[in-house]
């Protein structure tokens, strides 16, 4: 396996419509502070039933596809990693084949274990490639969902939906990733769940922070004891975690990365040999440091902070922000990335940011993705939620956008704006 394999480009899809989260946090009479700096969000994407999994995973494939020209008759592999897909059978990757008019040699098929689907899908792409399976074809990786847990709930804020579409090749322009280097975290908790027929999810809201920063501790050493003994980092100078130039993290709410930073910094701490801070009190005030999160996280959070929660594509719109923002100044540089899902799993990798990052990212146009936005009140955002999943409204998709039109005998019918 001595392939460069990687993501060569991405394109992002966002819902039509977002919620201003101070307007929420006023129509639930909370002090917004608890919603911007408490959780760290600003704006909450909100979807209507026209606007499902599949419309919102095929507008981000077909956009990847348009904005990269991708020549689909090089796509070998078509994975959708998703927890809200639209039928116990048929995967959203077969409506994407379908309305992409894609070709039928592909292998197509969803991945799920939460929000690490994505990830499980862009595993699987990537060793598919780096094995020579995939005989010089590419993979497209979808990871597509709608957050939900419902009105006046404590997890309403951290609602969302989007699609992120990733290009895997051997021509890894983004990131080219540090493939067998994988730490793996994996225990069975009920932290966040959504029973089959429900439509919003169950959570243990701090129970599931716990849960996440106990399998990140548990990936991150995995990933460490291998990068140590690939010379990739060091216990010299700086901790470990510190020689990644950046950390993206799942971001169920952008707050969470910062939870998620400091932990990654005590497993540091915790297993340094030498002097270092000697109390656990001391630790945590060491793991803290704003200048590490400043410096490593925070970058990467600017289109979280705008969607929302979307579940398998949390991470990877951490990495679309970071890159956007950073492409250029990180060509050549390591980051880290982690992933998790509840249930749970979490997988820490890494990978070296491309020469071409900058370019790939202008391509995605991504400010223009989110200015074609509509901000919408609260009680519009309250009918939306109110409306039946199986019956959506009429209207017409935007140019380069996919829409559930009806469902006729149970099968969904989607329409493409043109
Ligand atoms: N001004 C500023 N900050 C304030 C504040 C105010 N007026 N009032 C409260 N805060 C702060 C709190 O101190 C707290 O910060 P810390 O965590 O740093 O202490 C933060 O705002 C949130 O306050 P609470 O913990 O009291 O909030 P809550 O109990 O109402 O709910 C939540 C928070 C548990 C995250 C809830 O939104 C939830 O259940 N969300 C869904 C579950 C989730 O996202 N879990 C994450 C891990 S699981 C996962 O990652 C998988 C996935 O995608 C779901």
């Amino acid at each position: 396996m001595k392939k460069r394999v990687g993501i060569e480009a991405l394109a992002v899809a966002v819902p039509s419509r977002y919620v201003d989260i101070e307007d929420l946090a006023r129509a639930r009479g909370v002090d917004p502070a608890k919603f911007t700096s408490g959780l760290g969000a600003r704006e909450m994407a909100v979807t209507d039933p026209g606007e499902d999994t599949v419309a919102l995973a095929a507008t981000a494939a077909a956009r990847l596809i348009q904005q990269q020209g991708v020549d689909p008759s090089r796509i070998g592999m078509l994975v959708v990693g998703t927890e809200t897909g639209i039928d116990h059978s048929k995967p959203v990757a077969s409506h994407v084949q379908g309305l992409l008019k894609l070709p039928r040699t592909m292998r197509t098929f969803d991945t799920q274990h939460a929000c690490y689907g994505g990830t499980a899908g862009l595993m699987a792409a990537t060793e598919w490639i780096a094995s020579g399976a995939g005989a010089g074809k590419v993979a497209i990786v979808i990871c597509a969902d709608i957050a939900r847990y419902g009105l006046n709930t404590a997890g309403e804020p951290t609602q969302g939906g989007g699609a992120v579409a990733l290009l895997v090749s051997e021509q890894p322009d983004l990131l080219a990733l540090d493939v067998g280097l994988n730490g793996t975290c994996t225990m069975d908790v009920y932290d966040f769940w959504r029973p089959v027929g429900r439509r919003e999810a169950l959570v243990d809201g701090h129970y599931s922070i716990n849960c996440y920063l106990e399998a990140l501790s548990g990936a991150y050493r995995g990933w460490r004891e291998k990068a140590l003994e690939h010379g990739l980092v060091r216990w010299s100078g700086t901790m470990p975690g510190e020689q990644l130039a950046r950390i993206a993290y799942h971001v169920p709410f952008c707050k969470m990365a910062r939870k998620a930073h400091t932990q990654l910094r005590l497993c540091d701490l915790e297993d340094a040999v030498g002097p270092g801070p000697g109390t656990p009190e001391a630790r945590e005030e060491v793991a803290k440091s704003s200048a590490s999160y400043d410096a490593q996280v925070a970058t990467s959070l600017g289109l979280n902070s705008r969607i929302g929660n979307v579940y398998t594509a949390s991470l990877y719109l951490a990495l679309a922000g970071l890159l956007q923002r950073e492409g250029a100044q990180l060509a050549s540089q390591r980051i880290g990335l982690l992933s998790y899902g509840s249930g749970c799993m979490a997988e820490f990798y890494s990978g070296v940011v491309g020469e071409k990052a900058a370019e790939r990212m202008a391509r995605a146009d991504l400010e223009g993705v989110l200015a074609r936005r509509e901000r919408v009140s609260i009680e519009e955002y309250e009918r939306l939620m109110k409306l039946p999943s199986d019956a959506p409204e009429a209207k017409a998709p935007a140019p380069g956008t996919f829409r559930l039109s009806e469902i006729r005998d149970h099968k969904r019918i989607y329409v493409e704006g043109g």
